[in-house]
C-alpha cells in the first residue's frame, strides 16, 4: 500500500520557517515510527501571487483536493495590502476552505501547565483549560452575496457584506460539534446573536433541532456571542465545546488563544465530509497568522504548526497514540523551560530559535521511544 499523501503549503511570512520544523517532525515519524508520508509542496498566498499572479492556482487546488491531508503555514503580509480583494493572499486560503468544503473548523484551546503563568489572565482562571471551539468555516458573512463596495449615487459609497446561513449548513456543523462533545465532556455551548439577527434565530432553532433529534444525551446551552466573549475571559473553564458561526468563531478563537499564553500555541483542523476513502477532506493550520514583523528572524514559535500536524495524525490518520506522543513531546519541552521569544517572560531567560525549538521537540520525541 502506498503512503498517505501530505500536501505542504507553507505560504508567507513565518509560514515557511515554522513548516521547516514540521517537515523534520514528519520525517522523524517516517524514520522512527514507520509512519511514512508522501510529502509534496506547493505555493499559496502571496508566495503564489508573486509567481502566478493568483494566491491559489487551479493545479494546487486540485492537488489539495486529492491529498489525504493538507498542512498550511500562514498567508498574507504588508506587501499585498493594496491588492484587489480577489487576489489577496487570504483569498487563497478562503478558496481552499470553500472549494474543499471544509465546513467544520476545530480550534482547541489547551493551556499547558508550564504556560499557565504566560496568559494575560490569572493562573487559576486558565490552568488546566481544555476547550474546543468549532467554527463554521465555509459560509456566513465571509462568503455571503451580495458583497462589494458600491456607489450610493450621492457622492458616497456603501460597503456591503451578507450574513447568510442555510439550515443545512447550520445542521452539519452542529452535528460535528455534538459528535466531538461526545468524545470529550459531552457539553456544547452554541453562540449566536439571535437577539439581533435572523440568521442567529435560525442558527439557534437548527442547533436545537439537531440536538433534540440526534444528540439528546449531550448537554446543550446557548449564549449570545458578545456574552460568550466575556465569559471566555471571565471563566473559560465553564466551557467544553463551543459551536459558532464563521465570523464569531474567527474572533472568539483569537480571544481563546490568549487564554493559552500565546497565539503561537494554537493549532486548528478544518474538516469536510468524508471522501471516498473514508477520510475527511482536511486542512491543518496554526491559528496564528504570517507575523510579518518577525518573519525570517528565526523567532517564530513552531508549536502551533507542530500541534496542527498532531491534529492531522489524530483526525486524518487515526494515529491517536502518535498524536499524543507529539503533543506530550511539546509539553515536555515547555516544562523544561525551553521557550521561543513569544513566550519569554522572566528576566534572564534566553529564548531558543524556531529551529532550536524544533531540535528540542525532536529530542523529546526520541526520548519518548
Ligand atoms: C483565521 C484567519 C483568517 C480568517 C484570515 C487569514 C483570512 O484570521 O483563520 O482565523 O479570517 O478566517
Ligand atoms: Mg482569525
Amino acid at each position: 500500500m502506498s503512503n498517505p499523501s501530505l500536501l505542504i503549503l507553507a505560504g508567507d511570512g513565518i509560514g515557511p520557517e515554522v513548516m521547516d520544523q514540521v517537515k523534520r517532525v514528519v520525517a522523524w515519524f517516517g524514520a522512527r515510527r514507520g509512519l511514512g508520508f508522501d510529502v509534496s509542496e506547493a505555493l499559496v498566498g502571496g508566495a503564489s501571487y508573486d509567481v502566478h499572479g493568483v494566491p491559489l492556482t487551479d493545479a494546487v487546488l486540485e492537488s489539495a483536493q486529492q491529498a489525504d491531508a493538507v498542512l498550511l503555514g500562514a498567508v498574507g503580509g504588508p506587501a499585498y495590502d493594496d491588492l484587489d480583494f480577489s487576489v489577496k493572499p487570504e483569498r487563497g486560503l478562503l478558496r481552499l476552505r470553500k472549494e474543499m468544503d471544509l465546513f467544520s473548523n476545530l480550534r482547541p484551546a489547551v493551556c499547558f501547565d508550564a504556560l499557565a503563568d504566560y496568559s494575560s489572565l490569572k493562573r487559576e482562571v486558565v490552568a488546566g483549560l481544555d476547550i474546543l471551539i468549532v467554527r463554521e468555516l465555509t459560509s456566513g458573512v465571509y462568503f455571503g452575496e451580495p458583497r462589494g463596495i458600491i456607489d450610493d449615487n450621492a457622492g458616497g459609497r456603501i460597503g456591503v457584506n451578507t450574513q447568510r446561513y442555510t439550515s443545512g449548513e447550520i445542521r452539519r456543523v452542529a452535528r460535528s460539534a455534538f459528535e466531538l462533545a461526545r468524545r470529550r465532556n459531552n457539553r456544547v455551548c452554541s453562540m449566536d446573536k439571535a437577539n439581533v439577527m435572523e440568521s442567529g434565530v435560525l442558527w439557534r432553532e437548527e442547533v436545537d433541532a439537531v440536538h433534540a433529534d440526534e444528540f439528546p444525551d449531550v448537554e446543550l446551552s446557548h449564549m449570545y456571542a458578545d456574552n460568550g466573549a466575556m465569559q471566555l475571559v471571565r471563566d473559560p473553564k465553564q466551557f467544553d465545546v463551543i459551536v459558532t458561526d464563521n465570523l464569531f468563531g474567527d474572533i472568539l478563537s483569537d480571544c481563546a488563544a490568549m487564554l493559552t499564553g500565546s497565539l503561537g500555541m494554537l493549532p486548528s483542523a478544518s474538516l469536510g465530509a468524508p471522501a471516498d476513502n473514508g477520510r475527511p477532506k482536511a486542512l491543518y493550520e496554526p491559528v496564528h497568522g504570517s507575523a510579518p514583523d518577525i518573519a525570517g528572524e528565526g523567532k517564530a514559535n513552531p508549536s502551533a504548526c507542530l500541534l496542527s500536524f498532531a491534529m492531522a495524525l489524530r483526525y486524518s490518520f487515526d494515529r491517536r497514540g502518535e498524536a499524543d506522543r507529539l503533543e506530550q513531546a511539546i509539553e515536555s519541552v515547555l516544562a523544561k523551560g525551553i521557550r521561543t521569544p513569544d513566550l519569554l517572560q522572566a528576566e534572564g531567560e534566553t529564548p531558543v530559535s524556531t529551529e532550536g525549538m524544533g531540535d528540542a521537540v525532536l529530542e523529546a520525541l526520541e526520548a519518548s521511544l
